[in-house]
């Protein structure tokens, strides 16, 4: 929604290397969206960001649209929202440009993605710095670019990118250091009930590690997937610690209280088998996401006009990313666009 400066601005972004998962939705699609009734609200598909992993341009288009098309089957209106895609909005990459001069490398070492990576070379033997490009190092840089061009108050994200907000934060900071207050000092708003949300191996789900759950799948694929949840070996007559099963983690965020208490007990007392339990949270899942799921359906049959779509929603976007990049031109002593 354009409009007043004075309103708090909400900002994210979902980048597309695959099919949305569960703890996108829970980290990100759904917090964001109960914030879009009360809030201006920016949301965008980071596909640069998804092509520092996707090599093949078919697949990129396709996840591309798959997640504008999951985005409005979960209920975001485009009427309401600034919804575009990051590759539509140039102001973002000169900002970068702008923010790459000021921030410190070191910020940029610390980053868990690209350590993550150093530790993995080192430990094989390799080079640190063996197959990481400089767009996966340069990855928070551009997330910065996002939020700041955007002058975004909140970030609602999964816990997986906190350090990613806190690092545009510091990014934001040390050029007003150095030129004056231009840029808000974003935040990321991480739900306290949700926190790492565990995939079908108990890891953080990701699509790096391939244990993720897609959210609008078909039922049947949904089901197959659920039966793939690593538990421990006990019987069904065994007592369970509901605390210690990565299927009853994944129940409580979408079961209603009562259920869940229920479901609890009957972990403790025993007498439940895993594949029961696996099979209740598949039936969850298909019921309530069923009409999303339909209209998920229509929505990505017609990617001409998902693209429409995002188009619209990307003049809004580049005229709130201009108005930023006049200030931050100025303030560096770049002159501004000759056209504006
Ligand atoms: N890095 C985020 C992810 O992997 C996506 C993203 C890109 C983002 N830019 C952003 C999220 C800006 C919030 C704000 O999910």
């Amino acid at each position: 929604m354009k409009g007043t400066q004075s309103k708090t601005i909400v900002l994210t972004g979902i980048k597309p290397t695959g099919q949305i998962h569960v703890g996108n939705y829970l980290g990100t699609i759904r917090p964001a969206l109960e914030l879009a009734s009360t809030h201006h609200a920016y949301f965008f598909i980071a596909d640069y960001h998804g092509l520092t992993t996707v090599r093949d341009p078919e697949k990129l288009s396709r996840f591309i649209d798959e997640t504008v098309a999951t985005w409005l089957a979960l209920g975001l209106d485009p009427e309401h929202v600034v919804f575009y895609r990051q590759s539509a909005v140039p102001e973002i990459f000169e900002l970068m440009w702008i923010l790459a001069c000021t921030a410190a490398k070191g910020l940029l070492n610390r980053a868990h993605a690209y350590k993550a990576q150093v530790a993995a070379n080192l430990g094989a033997g390799r080079d640190a710095d063996a197959d990481i490009n400089i767009g996966l190092f340069n990855y928070p840089l551009l997330m910065a670019a996002d939020i700041l061009a955007f002058q975004a108050d909140m970030v609602p994200v999964g816990r997986d990118q906190q350090q990613h907000v806190e690092i545009a934060r510091d990014v934001a900071a040390a050029f007003n250091r150095l030129f004056g207050p231009v840029f808000k000092l974003p935040q990321a708003l991480i739900r306290e009930t949700v926190q790492t949300i565990t995939g079908l191996d108990g890891r953080k789900m990701s699509k790096t590690y391939g244990n993720e759950i897609p959210l609008l799948a078909d039922s049947d694929t949904l089901k197959r997937i659920v039966l793939r949840i690593v538990t421990d070996s006990r019987r069904p007559e065994d007592p369970k610690d509901p605390e210690q099963c990565n299927v009853f983690a994944l129940y409580r965020h979408f079961a209603d209280e009562g259920d869940i208490d229920r479901l609890r007990e009957r972990y403790l007392a025993g007498g439940v088998a895993y594949q029961t339990v696996k099979k209740m949270l598949a039936d969850l899942l298909i019921d309530r996401f069923a009409v999303a799921r339909r209209r998920y359906k229509n929505l990505i049959a017609d990617r001409t006009k998902l693209r429409q779509i995002l188009d619209e929603g990307a003049s809004a976007a580049r005229d709130t990313a201009q108005k930023t990049l006049a200030g931050v031109r100025q303030a560096v002593g770049i002159d501004p666009m000759y056209d504006q």
